[in-house]
């Protein structure tokens, strides 16, 4: 499949990350434009001969989950899935009035994400909450803030019929995609029948969980750290000498500034940032209240909504750090502007209510630290990102 692109390069390194942010103009979706696709080009990638071979992405340095073991029997990827998910996610013909794709609110150019506060939908309507990156969904064991839906299969189809998102029906967004003749014979060879909602949602998931980041500099260090005390002049086994001088010398080529290495020792420690931001993709996957939004009249009460747990009020899930530099505005509100502000919030412990998370204390950090923490976060946790080319659509 020629058009498939899912290689794992670094895009970005460091803080040069945040030159490169502003410098974006137009959204990614904007390129995918409809009828670029011939037919007779979809035809022959279809019967391609690795077309419907189910694959598991390669992990990136620092993902330690087994990807096989985490993508569902029921939906394995093949590349002519994935490439249709591809079409689907840039696709606006899937908004009511065809403006809007799931690449406007989670924009490859914008770190998967809309870089706003709150997204803004069909006929510039604003929703109440930040979009998340799509980077790294695989690994999740839940979706949405508030982690209200199980599997990408489930969530993928919510936006479409979300009213305020892209307000159409996923029902009509599978009749009007068959009335497409190259995605009816997508369809077709992909799952062996016209365009469903599940099939929509199974493709979109099947495409996202190719999008992986990895390979920052905190997993250099991560990797090469049981190494440093090891003395290769006692080394007796050659093939374990090789392969540690490897790592060590990767590590030693990624190596982090002084300033975000102090700043990780922060993170890990004085700061306990680790608390919760923890694990190959730095979440615990748990729901914590921080007190964001609660200096506002109506706070979003988060994952209660969902269990009706009185604990659980205005606790969201915590989300992964990495490439944290390349998505602000920040938190499920999108109301802290940069990192500064963040390391600002966790400082003085929060904000005060009645469901504040017990790990969140005044953590009275000096000027010098804050600045360290915010430079580990933006130097060390942003790495490769797998590059996906906008699409030419049926
Ligand atoms: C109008 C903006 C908008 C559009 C369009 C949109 N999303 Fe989202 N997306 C959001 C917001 C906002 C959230 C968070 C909502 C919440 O947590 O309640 C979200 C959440 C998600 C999540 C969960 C991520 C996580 O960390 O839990 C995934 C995955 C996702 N969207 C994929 C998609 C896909 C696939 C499409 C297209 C079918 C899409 N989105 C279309 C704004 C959008
Ligand atoms: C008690 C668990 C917990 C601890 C401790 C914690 N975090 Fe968080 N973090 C979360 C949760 C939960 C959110 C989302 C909160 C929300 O939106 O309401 C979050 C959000 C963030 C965000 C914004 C992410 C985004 O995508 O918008 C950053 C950055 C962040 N934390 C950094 C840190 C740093 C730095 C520390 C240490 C000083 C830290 N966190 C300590 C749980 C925690």
């Amino acid at each position: 499949m020629r058009t498939l692109i899912l290689s794992t390069g670094l895009v970005v390194a460091g803080a040069s990350a945040f030159a490169f942010q502003h410098q974006i103009s137009g959204r990614s979706d904007d390129r995918a434009l409809p009828g670029t696709l011939p037919l007779a080009e979809l035809q022959a990638q279809l019967a391609e001969p690795g077309a419907h071979v189910a694959f598991v992405p390669d992990a990136p340095l620092g993902l330690t989950t087994k990807l096989a073991t985490v993508i569902p029997a029921d939906n394995p990827l093949t590349p002519a899935k994935v490439e249709l998910g591809r079409q689907l996610y840039f696709d606006k013909r899937l908004s009511r009035d065809g403006t809007v794709s799931c690449a406007t609110c989670h924009d490859p150019a914008r770190g998967w994400t809309d870089c706003e506060p709150v997204s803004t939908g069909i006929k510039g309507q604003k929703g109440g909450r930040s979009a998340p990156t799509v980077i790294n969904r695989v690994l999740g064991r839940s979706q949405f803030w508030d982690g209200r839906a199980a599997t990408l299969e489930e969530q993928a189809v919510g936006p479409i019929g979300n009213p305020i998102e892209m307000g159409f029906t996923v029902d009509e967004a599978a009749k009007l995609l068959d009335t497409i003749p190259g995605y009816k014979l997508q369809f077709e060879k992909v799952f062996g029948g016209p365009a469903t909602p599940e099939r929509i949602g199974k493709a979109l998931a099947a495409f996202e969980r190719t999008i992986l980041s990895g390979a920052c500099k905190n997993d250099y260090f991560e990797a090469a750290k049981p190494l440093f005390d090891w003395d290769p002049a006692d080394e007796k086994d050659p093939a374990f000498k090789a392969k540690a001088e490897q790592v060590l010398a990767a590590e030693r080529e990624h190596r982090m500034s002084a300033a975000a290495e102090r700043g990780r020792e922060l993170y890990f420690g004085k700061a306990s940032c680790s608390l919760c931001h923890v694990g190959e993709d730095l979440t615990d996957e748990l729901f914590h209240n921080l007190g964001v939004g609660f200096d506002k009249e109506k706070p979003d009460l988060g994952r209660f909504d969902k269990t009706k747990v009185e604990a659980d009020k205005g606790a969201f899930r915590t989300p992964s750090l990495r490439n944290i530099a390349l998505t602000a505005p920040y938190m499920h509100d999108g109301s802290l502007r940069t990192l500064r502000e963040v390391v600002e919030h966790y400082d003085k412990g929060g904000i005060a209510n009645p469901w504040l998370s017990n790990k969140m204390v005044p953590l009275k950090l000096t000027e010098q630290e804050k600045q360290d923490l915010v430079r580990f976060m933006e130097e060390a946790l942003t790495g490769s990102i797998t590059e996906v080319e906008v699409p030419r659509l049926p």
